[in-house]
């Protein structure tokens, strides 16, 4: 049984955002079955490389939809990014094994909180707006003179 597992739980009824949640815990779970193992590395860099289109895509959608640069979303997850980069650079190094198995962990317990606070947030935005992913169209465009949204949208971030 896998550290994290997908559940409806999870689902944010945006099937995009959806999409590559379930891509995000599938690899999650093919990196944890690859601990200590020689696979564990590769595992990991995928791991990596798709949660740098996970967030750069999420990231594309606050700003088409008048997130500062610098909002709360986004700036946590530049902050997850570096230490994932940083793991990665441990390749070869004796403490890479239990870096990895700790940064599972780390991501196991960060990705539900993140999901239902930080996207879930972001997805209602997208809703509300309606916005499409796909075509990047919005139903209700923002005003030009309304503020950027510097919080991450939910009602517990300013
Ligand atoms: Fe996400
Ligand atoms: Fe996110």
């Amino acid at each position: 049984m896998n550290t994290l597992v997908w559940t409806d739980g999870l689902a944010m009824s945006q099937p995009l955002m959806d999409h590559t949640h379930r891509e995000f815990v599938d690899l999650l779970a093919d990196f944890e079955d690859a601990l200590d193992t020689p696979q564990a590395a590769q595992r990991f860099d995928e791991l990596l490389a798709h949660t740098e289109l996970h967030f750069a895509q999420e990231d594309r959608w606050m700003a088409s939809l008048g997130f500062a640069p610098q909002n709360c979303h986004g700036l946590q997850h530049a902050q997850v990014l570096r230490a994932l980069r940083e793991v990665a650079q441990l390749q070869g190094r004796p403490e890479q094994a239990a870096v990895l198995r700790l940064i599972l962990t780390e991501l196991a317990a960060w990705f539900p909180a993140h999901a239902s606070m930080m996207d879930a947030a972001l997805a209602a935005v997208m809703a509300e707006r309606g916005f499409d992913p796909e075509t990047g169209r919005i139903g209700l465009p923002r005003e030009p003179e309304a503020a950027l949204i510097t919080g991450c949208g939910s009602s517990s971030c300013s």
